[in-house]
């Protein structure tokens, strides 16, 4: 088999603003990350995926950019960049950076210029409608709350945003406004960067005529995509952008696709198409979004990653996540940080980690950070927050009960910056940062977990080695185990006959696992969690709460 780089890779995602502040302002920038290259080598990531860097006035922390081609200040420079893209290199490590490619800030020179009349050149690179009858065009909802549409009274039109009203989205119905994109896309390649993470691209294509929706909410706090989400007609957009752009370089692409199903995955990461490398799909957490307070339904979860596993497996390629900086944390969603943290965290990852896909690790997740805490609604910066905090109050709930869902389910949870140590700001910053850093770091953080003998941190470094080693972890089937077990999230990853058994109790109770069928051996126990008591019987045997054993089989 031809060995394909983004394949073998194990990616580590970035949130620039939380990583590392090298300049004592107490923002993150790209001189910090550049001084924690030698960690991410250590560690054994193979490419890192940086969130926005451009220039923005970040309204949304960079996702609203006002200049593709150009680096926010906070962050630093160009020269900046390119000595980090060089720095990341040397070391082997490749670099993908995020594309926004659905909307651009309100203070971008298109935007501005196409706000400025009715008759601009660039008036149809947005979307502008005007509205019925003192109204919005229709009754789309904002991703972050209110109408998706907001009037702009110098020309009486309203455009249209999926997200915050500083965020206006782009018309990808206008050619000219394609190429652009186009040209930069270009560009960022010419510089020799790795690839793209594409922001939202399951939103470019809206339905024909922008119709009302039905019903405009789709559960309480998530209005409905329907009209704007894998629209027919959107793979045509990535078809002609990969073909344009992406084709031409040996890069990784990534496209953020929600609503996208795995049968549909075929045609947006399927090897015979060249679209895209892989897609983030979001099934997996909506398990967790439908209601936050719940624990994890074991049965589901398996459901969900077997459909995806099985389908794509020898047609596409999975990108596999449980973290990134719009979740809160795994170990607090689905785990046990107060009682179990190093085995929940440890637990979660080998479930994942191991299966057919490139691997994504989110900064601090192999610490296995938990959310933070927040004592106070002004403390939250999250634009997606602060909406919600106005719309919980418009619908008169206590602050007290806004506090408590936003501590459940904010983005700020997973965007306090990174601890590396136990000194002051967690060696972060000389100062104050901009977001307050996590009250555990004393505990939780790098230099603590490396000096001990065990930690998440050395799991996760141990699974990256463990993958890197194994073909069979890289391409071998998936089967699922113990179907209908409801604590245990079993399965092999085997390829002509000899692989893995990966089985991990996600739950906080002991648990049983009985298997026939399968063969396992003392000797070959290549990972674990807890200690593992040589007398068990391995046909069956009890497994305590969130404990998890890799070994190696062979096909009986
Ligand atoms: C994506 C990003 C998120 C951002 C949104 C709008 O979902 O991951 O952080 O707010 O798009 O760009
Ligand atoms: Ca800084």
């Amino acid at each position: 088999m031809e060995r394909i780089w983004w394949k073998d890779a194990v990616v580590y995602q970035i949130y620039p603003r939380s990583f590392m502040d090298s300049n004592g302002d107490g923002i993150g920038d790209l001189n910090g990350i550049g001084a924690r290259l030698d960690y991410l080598a250590w560690l054994g990531i193979s490419v890192i995926w940086l969130c926005p860097i451009y220039r923005s006035p970040n309204d949304d922390n960079g996702y609203d950019i006002s200049d593709y081609q150009a680096i926010l200040e906070e962050f630093g420079t160009m020269a900046d960049f390119d000595r980090l893209l060089a720095e990341a290199h040397r070391r082997g490590i490749r670099v993908i950076l995020d594309l926004v490619l659905n909307h651009t800030s309100d203070a971008h020179p298109w935007f501005i210029e196409s706000r400025s009349s009715r008759d601009s050149p660039l008036r149809d690179w947005y979307i502008w409608r005007d509205g019925r009858d003192g109204h919005p065009p229709n009754n789309w909802e904002s991703i972050f709350q209110g109408s998706a549409w907001t009037l702009d009274p110098a020309t009486g039109q309203y455009f249209l945003h999926l997200f915050t009203e500083r965020q206006p989205d782009l018309n990808w119905e206008n050619p000219a406004l394609r190429h652009a994109l186009y040209d930069m896309v270009r560009w960022w390649l010419g510089k020799g960067i790795d690839g793209f993470r594409i922001d939202a691209i399951s939103h470019l294509k809206k339905a024909p005529g922008l119709p009302d929706l039905p019903n405009p909410w789709g559960l309480p706090w998530v209005p409905s995509y329907e009209m704007h989400m894998n629209q027919p007609g959107v793979l045509d957009f990535v078809d002609e952008l990969s073909r344009e752009t992406f084709r031409h370089y040996d890069v990784m692409t990534v496209g953020e696709a929600n609503g996208v199903s795995p049968e549909q995955a075929v045609e947006w990461v399927g090897s015979a198409r060249r679209r895209l490398s892989m897609i983030l799909q979001f099934e997996h957490w909506t398990l967790w979004s439908r209601d936050p307070h719940a624990s994890l339904d074991v049965v589901a979860l398996r459901k969900i990653f077997t459909r995806w596993q099985r389908t794509l497996h020898g047609r596409g390629w999975n990108a596999l996540y449980l973290e990134n900086h719009d979740l809160p944390r795994v170990v607090s969603r689905w785990g046990d940080p107060a009682r179990h943290r190093y085995e929940s965290a440890t637990a979660l990852a080998t479930m994942y980690f191991l299966m057919e896909g490139t691997p994504f690790i989110y900064q601090g997740q192999e610490l296995g950070m938990a959310n933070t805490e927040f004592h106070d609604l002004a403390e939250f910066d999250d634009v997606f927050a602060r909406n919600r905090i106005a719309q919980m109050r418009s619908e008169g709930r206590s602050d007290t009960d806004i506090l408590a869902e936003l501590a459940l389910t904010a983005r700020d949870n997973s965007r306090t910056p990174m601890p590396w140590d136990d000194t002051a700001n967690a060696g972060f910053s000389t100062t104050t940062p901009w977001l307050t850093v996590n009250p555990e770091y004393r505990e939780v953080n790098v230099a603590a977990q490396r000096a001990a003998s065990r930690s998440v941190l050395h799991y996760y470094r141990d699974l990256i080695a463990l993958r890197a080693a194994e073909p069979a972890l890289l391409d071998g089937r998936y089967d699922a185990l113990l179907e209908s077990n409801r604590k245990v999230y079993a399965y092999t990853r085997l390829r002509d006959g000899r692989g893995f058994a990966i089985i991990c109790n996600l739950s906080a109770a002991p648990a049983r696992y009985r298997h026939r069928g399968l063969v396992l051996r003392h000797e070959a126990l290549v990972l674990a969690n807890h200690d593992v008591n040589l007398h068990d019987d391995l046909t069956q045997f009890a497994l305590r709460p969130y404990e998890a054993r890799v070994y190696r089989v062979e096909a009986g």
